[in-house]
């Protein structure tokens, strides 16, 4: 099978097809025939060598797939062969992925394969951000950076399903209509105009009740600004590849709670994520929730990929296919 590779540290050109023999399933395992793997920031973060605790290369690339049940290792018992699931795995970008039985979830029937590869890391992220952690409720204010991004469009939506206000930040134009359509009530060009400035007039001077940060470098800073007292900003990533600043004295002195948030601590949380599951199924159900998927390139053009993620010419998801169609 083809698998693309991490070769080195560095830019897109360290990504490197290479053959290797199909993984067996073992215990408790699930051998999944890769429709679309999911492109995420978090693979170009291990990439550069900058995700924390990330892998030391070479390693596979991509930690996100959809695609249909191939093989089952002994103990499975949720999936059987032909079944379509989503899952989180190692080497994501492959023909083929072993997975935990515990990392899969079956695909809903209303999303396609390469919708349904945005399950694993960006709704579930959306969600335990938004609700589990921020535990966003109707009427509030919330703040999202990078709104018209993979997780960015899962926010909007999320949040405009709590019932929430959604103030969307993101780097173009097209980008700001993008996301009104999916309902953001205030897009912000956060290239062309400052965000702190923007907030004040759409809340006529008021503030937001959550603020989900995922750029670092002077965005964290400015997120904050934008929040009430005992207000709290999620800070998630860092797209800009710059350290986030702030003085914490200001934290006391406005009783702001500034949290991290990393999804794996989530996904062991059982009630958690069967409340995820729950409401991913509604909203489907209700039509309140889909993907889009504008970017799907076949596996061989892994490096284009992480080129145009970086260079911020991407919007909503984005997928590599196998070419395999069930
Ligand atoms: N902690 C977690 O568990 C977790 C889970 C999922 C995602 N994340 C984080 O959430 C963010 C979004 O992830 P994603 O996979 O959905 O990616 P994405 O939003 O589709 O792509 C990253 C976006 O970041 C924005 N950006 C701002 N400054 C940038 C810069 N200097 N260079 C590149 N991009 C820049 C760009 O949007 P604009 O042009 O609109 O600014 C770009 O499209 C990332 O920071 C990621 O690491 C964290």
């Amino acid at each position: 099978m083809r698998t693309i590779v991490v070769t080195r540290y560095g830019g897109p050109e360290t990504l490197v097809m290479q053959e290797a023999p199909v993984p067996e399933p073992g215990p408790g395992e699930v051998l999944l025939r890769v429709v679309a793997a999911g492109v995420n920031y978090a693979d170009i973060m291990q990439r550069n060598g900058l995700y924390p605790g990330g892998p030391n290369p070479p390693f596979g690339a991509g930690f996100e797939a959809s695609g249909v049940v191939e093989k089952v290792g002994d103990g499975v018992s949720g999936y059987k062969p032909g079944d379509e699931a989503v899952c989180f795995c190692e080497s994501g970008y492959s023909d083929y992925v072993v997975a935990q039985e515990i990392h899969l979830l079956p695909k809903p029937p209303q999303l396609d394969f390469q919708q349904a590869a945005a399950i694993p890391c960006q709704y579930l992220t959306a969600y335990h951000a938004l609700c589990t952690l921020g535990n966003l409720s109707a009427g509030q204010t919330v703040l999202i950076y990078a709104a018209a991004g993979g997780l960015g469009t899962m926010m909007v939506q999320v949040a405009r399903n709590r019932g929430a206000r959604v103030i969307g930040a993101c780097g173009s134009d097209e980008k700001c209509a993008f996301i009104a359509d999916l309902g953001c009530d205030h897009p912000v060009n956060y290239r062309e105009k400052d965000v702190v400035a923007e907030v004040a007039a759409i809340l006529d001077g008021g503030k937001c009740d959550l603020v989900v940060e995922s750029v670092g470098g002077d965005m964290t800073e400015q997120g904050l600004r934008c929040l009430k007292p005992r207000g709290m900003m999620i800070t998630l990533g860092v797209a800009s590849k710059q350290p986030a600043m702030f003085n914490a004295v200001e934290l006391l002195a406005n009783n702001w709670i500034v949290a991290g948030f990393h999804l794996f601590a989530y996904t062991e949380d059982m009630a958690a994520m069967m409340q995820a599951v729950q409401h991913l199924h509604q909203w489907l159900a209700e039509d309140k929730l889909t993907v889009f998927v504008k970017h799907a390139l076949p596996l061989e053009k892994a490096a284009e990929v992480h080129e145009m993620i970086e260079n911020r010419q991407t919007t909503g998801k984005v997928v590599l296919t196998t070419g395999y169609t069930p």
